[in-house]
């Protein structure tokens, strides 16, 4: 990554008709960070409120008072802002495109008929004794009911908590339990490049584990028919119980600070943590963000591949569209299925003018060559997006040359679960892009670089990426536990929001992302802590110990290496492996299947016991010559072992 590599400059096109140019992001920002106050009491205008809020920035990061809050007296509906107010102007334009797996299937769903089916959703989970505060799971394909869900729990003012469909029994449960949702909604079974993944039965095991007896009522829609155990008490079929409800179901007032919803993620220690993102500044962050970063116009149809399980289809499938009117388009299916073209035909079929997706799709369609998207023409496009991990300039120019036919600007954008909306990313119309660069900060961002002892380093350099002050799209807490959150993000550098990822600013005050400096993994875009694969391994009878690091990886960015010390009375085999990387894929999901698995008679540790990842990271990447100071550590011969039965070479 150098800072002499191409750049593109914006267009005169698209800096014409574009909600920003150069002087409008500069003047906008300007005023972002200097007037604070000011800059988002108008920005708060773009709501619908029910009381508009008087009091608009509230936020302190000291360490012993971590404290945000945004217009803590305005009142809204998040469902009402995203539904009701464009029931006038456009009731009959589509608001979610849905494309099935299987290419012959697609629906369009318009803002009326939305809005009517999360109402019928939202009486629904009423019946069921649903009401304000109270969480709700939601274990779901990509299904436009998924949408729907997240919208009626809005609506009646429950928050939600949605579990990524991948993840195992175990996970959802531990999910479940951790939120203490009453109610679950999930379908029989989702479909994903042609195969059936067993959701239902998902529930029914986790379900069984200790602590989640909380969960009274599976309401489930039926996707594909296949057959599933029933438990008369407790399952109950989504169109038995939502079809007949009435199609008004009047909008709770919430206060901005309310949460809307929690979503769960991998740290560097512990378990997942679920972040707490609250009503008005996320929803305003998120629509606002998808206005200008996607430099949305009316009438476009937009595509954001990720899955509503993430935060990426919290903020740019559902909400940041919805909010702003837009027609989204859901996917349900993989890139690759039937044929690696799926994703330009799909643009084609819909005429996307948007499209916003990550890194490892692109480098794993690029591994194809050029003719992977000769079933497709794409010539609707005007826009790409980049999300999830950093995009190496390769990958970069390969997506805009190949996927974008060379006419359209990538937007890379840089944000986290934590953060709730883009946080570093190009204006299309404003900043000139140079590949693996997410450029600039958007609007009240002031991100900066510290060294380990958190002094703010200036100008051209590398550092720890943290952020000085707060912006309404952030979380809150994790849910729970308030001193976590302290702990997590505002205790490494006192006064500031530590990222967890290390960053390069050039020159230009461009900021490139180099990746995490914590003991967290970004697999293919999906985050996973070290810590939670090796609690994983260690559970297993004949792993007496496991250590996990990330190695460069050509398609998914990073994978998965772990180094396993047995028990004394087993003996490796190819059986054993195969058996820990099922235990591993059971107990996490298969996102967390290892690449590589490597016997370990010791590990390389300190004196006081510490293992030091810097050299099992280095030898899981075969740069075995720069291992540094080996002196410290406990039994040094450990590590020609290691590196002689290395898996990569
Ligand atoms: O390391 C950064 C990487 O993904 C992490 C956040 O992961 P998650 O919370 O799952 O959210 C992913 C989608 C927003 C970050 O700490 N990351 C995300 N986007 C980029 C990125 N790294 C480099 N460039 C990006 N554009």
């Amino acid at each position: 990554m150098s800072d002499h590599s191409h750049v593109y400059p914006v267009s005169d096109d698209f800096a014409r008709n574009a909600w920003a140019d150069k002087d409008t992001y500069q003047k906008l920002y300007r005023q972002s960070v200097e007037d604070p106050q000011g800059f988002w009491k108008e920005q708060a205008e773009r709501l619908d409120w029910i009381k508009t809020p008087t009091t608009i920035k509230n936020t302190s990061y000291a360490s012993d008072n971590v404290d945000i809050r945004w217009f803590e007296d305005g009142t809204l509906n998040v469902s009402a802002n995203c539904l009701d107010r464009h029931l006038a102007t456009r009731g009959d334009q589509t608001a979610i495109i849905w494309e099935g797996d299987d290419p012959n299937e697609s629906a369009h769903i318009t803002y009326r008929e939305l809005y009517e089916r999360t109402c019928q959703l939202a009486n629904a989970l009423k019946s069921l004794g649903v009401k304000k505060g109270d969480t709700v799971t939601l274990y779901m394909p990509m299904i436009p009911e998924a949408a729907m869900a997240m919208l009626a729990c809005a609506r009646i003012g429950a928050v939600h908590s949605v579990v990524f469909g991948g993840f195992s029994p175990d996970a959802l449960a531990q999910r479940i339990k951790d939120a203490a949702s009453r109610v679950v909604i999930t379908a029989d079974e989702s479909v994903r490049g042609g195969k059936q993944v067993p959701l239902k039965e998902n529930v029914d095991a986790a379900l069984t584990r200790d602590g989640t007896d909380v969960a009274e009522k599976v309401l489930v829609v039926k996707r594909t028919g296949g057959n599933i155990d029933w438990h008369e008490s407790r399952d109950v079929w989504y169109h038995d119980l939502v079809d007949g409800q009435d199609t008004e179901c009047p909008a709770e007032e919430v206060n901005a600070e309310d949460p809307l919803f929690i979503l769960y993620t991998s740290g560097s220690t512990g378990t997942p943590k679920g972040l707490k993102h609250t009503s008005g500044g996320y929803l305003l962050y998120a629509g606002l963000t998808h206005q200008y970063v996607f430099d949305y116009q009316d009438g476009e149809v937009y595509w954001c591949t990720a899955d509503v399980g993430w935060v990426t289809g919290h903020s740019y499938i559902v909400y940041g569209p919805l909010a702003n009117g837009a027609t989204t388009l859901m996917f349900e299916g993989v890139p690759s299925y039937p044929t690696h073209g799926r994703m330009g035909e799909i643009v084609d079929k819909h005429k996307v003018s948007i499209l916003y997706t990550a890194p490892t799709a692109v480098r794993a369609l690029m591994a194809h060559g050029d003719h992977v998207m000769d079933s497709s023409k794409r010539d609707s496009l005007r826009l790409l997006g980049s999300v999830g991990e950093p995009i190496n300039p390769e990958a970069w120019e390969w997506y805009h040359r190949v996927i974008g036919n060379s006419k359209c600007p990538i937007v890379d954008t840089w944000w986290q679960t934590e953060t709730g909306g883009i946080m570093i990313a190009p204006l299309p119309g404003a900043t000139d892009l140079k590949p693996g660069s997410a450029t600039l900060p958007l609007f009240g961002v002031q991100p900066a670089l510290v060294d380990n002892e958190g002094k703010l380093l200036e100008g051209a350099t590398d550092g720890n990426l943290v952020i000085l002050d707060a912006w309404p799209g952030q979380a809150r807490s994790i849910w729970g536990n308030h001193e976590r959150f302290i702990q997590t993000y505002f205790s490494t550098y006192e006064g500031m929001y530590f990222t967890g990822d290390g960053c390069r600013r050039d020159e230009d005050g461009y900021y490139w992302i180099t990746g995490r400096v914590d003991d967290v993994l970004n697999v293919s875009g999906h985050r996973m802590g070290t810590a939670e694969i090796e609690s994983s391994l260690v559970a297993h009878q004949a792993v007496a110990e496991a250590a996990v690091v990330g190695f460069p990886h050509d398609i998914k960015g990073q994978g998965i290496y772990i180094y396993v010390t047995l028990t004394d009375e087993v003996e490796p085999s190819e059986e054993l492996r195969k058996e820990l990387t099922q235990w591993v894929r059971k107990d996490i999901g298969p996102i967390a299947s290892p690449d590589h698995i490597q016997w370990a008679p010791g590990l390389p540790k300190t004196r006081s016991g510490k293992i030091m990842r810097r050299i099992l990271r280095k030898i899981a990447a075969n740069e075995c010559d720069g291992l540094g100071d080996t002196s410290t550590l406990a039994d040094p011969s450990v590590v020609d072992d290691l590196i002689e039965h290395r898996a990569i070479r």
